[in-house]
């Protein structure tokens, strides 16, 4: 029994400094010290021994058990303290590391190109003015001199809108509804721009989408010409595309301006002489003129003495001019490498 008990010690401590873990550790003390280990078997016979051998090994017995406690919990300390500090090593945060950026968006070139048009005419003394999307058929249709019979108001040009019990309810197909809003709630002199999205049952193509937006503008005093609109359009295709651009009025017929003008701005690539950009040397803007004294009337303005232009400007076709994008579909492909080339940060 005590050759028991001194080799138990002796394996005790072995198997105590092998134990390369904790769980190595904890099966090595129960091999050594649980119910089924020779230790315990030892401990458990002392009682049939006689008196002064069951003292003598009885001591001995509790020796070696606080002997081997001893041990396992020395080494218990050991294998934790050195898990924990691989713990931590593996753990360790290295702060001369460069940090890991937060990519930053970028304004969509459409907000660039509007933010850029709005500017311009603010600092000609233009106010800003808005209007709904969705119009009903008197301010998109009536008021502006449209007349009954137009392509633009059947559903095969114009979106109409399902609410039961107005038919009269559309997407507005231009930003001109704005100019009788505008002119109903207060009386002339009137300098307005109104920037906004506008609807068309389009297929679209390069230069052409169903959704897309326009600046309006409409001047109303006592003496506006002709030559004021012209000169207006210069300011501004010069603010946007640069000193040198010129501005070229064709006539065009819109049915609530007379005259009526379609004005394109010469090209930024050849200067007018035509190339593969513009085709002839310019390039189709906007359509403008004067106010018609009806649209005027419809408003509850003096026709006799207020005189006025109006004109409406693509967005998309100015971003397509100012950044030299060759498809109008880009802007609305939200393909981030496409939008993030004009890195103006908001
Ligand atoms: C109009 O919408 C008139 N309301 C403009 C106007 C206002 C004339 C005031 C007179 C007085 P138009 O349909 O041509 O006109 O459109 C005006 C501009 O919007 C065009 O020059 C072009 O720049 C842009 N545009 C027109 N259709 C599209 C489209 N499908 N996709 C993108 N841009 C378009």
């Amino acid at each position: 029994m005590r050759r028991t008990l001194e080799s138990e010690l002796a394996r005790g401590r072995r198997l105590a400094a092998d134990a390369a873990t904790v769980d190595e550790l904890d099966a090595a003390e129960t091999a050594v010290m649980g119910r089924k280990a020779p230790f315990s078997e030892v401990q458990r016979s002392l009682g049939g021994l006689p008196d002064d051998a069951r003292r003598e090994l009885g001591m001995r017995v509790n020796e070696i058990r606080e002997a081997l406690r001893a041990v396992f919990e020395s080494r218990r300390v050991t294998l934790r303290s050195t898990s924990d500090a691989a713990a931590l090593a593996a753990d360790v945060v290295d702060l001369t590391l460069p940090g890991r950026g937060v990519p930053e968006g970028s304004l969509h070139p459409l907000t660039l190109a509007e933010d850029q048009i709005v500017e311009v005419f603010t600092r000609l003394g233009f106010r800003v003015a808005e209007g709904p999307e969705i119009e009903d058929d008197w301010h998109n249709f009536q008021a502006l001199n449209i007349p009954i019979d137009h392509p633009a108001r059947t559903m095969k040009d114009s979106l109409y809108v399902a609410i039961p019990g107005h038919p009269e309810l559309l997407l507005r197909t231009e930003t001109s509804a704005v100019q009788i809003r505008t002119m109903r709630s207060a009386p002339p002199p009137v300098y307005v721009i109104a920037p906004g999205r506008v609807y068309r049952r389009e297929t679209p193509d390069a230069t052409h989408l169903a959704v897309f937006h326009q600046v309006e503008g409409l001047v109303v005093d006592e003496g506006i010409t002709f030559a004021d609109l012209k000169g207006t359009l210069e300011a501004v295709a010069q603010g946007l595309f640069g000193a040198a651009r010129r501005v070229r009025l064709g006539p065009a017929y819109f049915p609530f301006v007379e005259p009526g003008a379609e004005v394109g701005v010469s090209c930024f690539v050849c200067d007018g002489a035509g190339c593969k950009v513009c085709g002839n040397g310019w390039i189709e803007l906007l359509g403008a003129g004067m106010v018609h004294p009806q649209v005027l009337e419809n408003c509850g303005y003096d026709a006799e003495r207020f005189t006025g232009f109006a004109f409406g400007l693509g967005i998309e076709r100015v971003a397509l001019l100012r950044y030299a994008v060759p498809d109008i579909r880009l802007l609305l492909d939200t393909d981030v490498r496409f939008l993030s080339q004009w890195g103006a940060t908001a």
